[in-house]
């Protein structure tokens, strides 16, 4: 028996399965053990997402439920030192997990180790709040997610792309991009789209371009009296971003206040397609923040680029 088994994998106000309960024990062992960790422990508590939207209220003030919630021990009560090894306490929403694995395309059991993974990684210090840090967390998901035996529950594919997408042959060579990265990117866009300068349509747009270099460049839609002029919040972003000195793309997230899933027009994928890949993600957001992922080339195939007039 490894130290790391002390991790305590228990459920309150939710029945976990067999399976939940073994998949999350898995990850938490497998991340200590891939973060020279072994030693360490946590607690790790499954339950529903009415408890998990108090604990959030409660300790960070969002009044909503989310997927899982971390509470390193070092962070708590001075006077009340942890016990050795101890890291602290992981909270996760089964049902969260679940409609976001259906939503992804893979197992409850899946999601429920990426988010202890997560967990695990937020009680061992690592964070997502400045893009370095959080380019270092993710890679390191990644790499623990792709470790046996977290990779046989589809650990493999941190792509989370596969699920939401055609089956077309360009959204399967589609880069990669990870579930958190795109609700992150979502987030971002939706703050954009409070900027838009939109007197005329009245149609708000915000995009959110991510730069290989880590940064992110928000754009709007900014209309003008003489219409034509008119410029949208992808190419707002796209033109900050070259004008930053940027010259390679990963992803782009665009929400309006449309329930559709907004696509870019067609001027924008032209403009796109002149800086970045065919295989680059693009997250089409809906106003209730459900998205579709595709990639540029999907959006415009056989695009006229530079190499057309070699
Ligand atoms: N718009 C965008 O910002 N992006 C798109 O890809 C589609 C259209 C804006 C332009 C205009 O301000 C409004 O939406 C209505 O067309």
């Amino acid at each position: 028996m490894t130290e790391t088994e002390k991790t305590l994998v228990s459920t309150e106000n939710f029945e976990a399965t067999e399976a939940q309960l073994e998949a999350v024990r898995l990850a938490a062992r497998t991340a200590a053990q891939a973060e020279n960790a072994l030693e360490r422990y946590a607690s790790i508590v499954l339950t529903d997402d009415e408890t998990i939207h108090r604990l959030n209220c409660d300790y960070r003030g969002v009044d909503r439920p989310t997927d899982v919630l971390s509470f390193p021990a070092d962070e708590g009560d001075e006077l009340l030192a942890p016990p050795d090894g101890f890291l602290g306490d992981i909270m996760i929403s089964v049902p969260r997990a679940e409609a976001q694995g259906k939503e992804l395309g893979h197992s409850t059991e899946r999601e429920l180790a990426f988010l202890t993974v997560h967990g695990m990684l937020h009680l061992l210090g690592y964070d997502h709040i400045d893009p370095e840090d959080e380019k270092e967390m993710l890679s390191h998901q990644r790499a623990i997610m792709s470790l046996e035996p977290l990779a046989a529950l589809g650990g493999e594919k941190t792509n989370e792309t596969e699920a939401n997408t055609e089956s077309s042959e360009s959204v399967k060579a589609m880069k990669e991009i990870n579930g958190f990265e795109i609700k992150k990117m979502i987030g971002l866009a939706q703050e954009a789209r409070e900027r838009a300068y939109v007197p005329y349509s009245k149609f708000r747009v915000g995009a959110c371009l991510k730069a290989a270099s880590g940064a992110y460049y928000l754009g709007c839609n900014i209309e003008n009296a003489s219409y034509s002029p008119t410029v949208c919040a992808e190419r707002t972003a796209v033109f900050k971003a070259i004008y930053e000195g940027e010259r390679e793309f990963e992803a782009l997230a665009v929400c309006s206040d449309s329930k559709n899933c907004t696509s870019p027009c067609g001027v924008c994928r032209q403009v796109l397609s002149e800086f970045c890949s065919p295989d680059m993600p693009v997250i089409l957001v809906s106003s209730t923040g459900e998205y579709r992922l595709i990639s540029l080339g999907e959006l415009l195939p056989l695009a006229f680029t530079k190499g057309d007039m070699e």
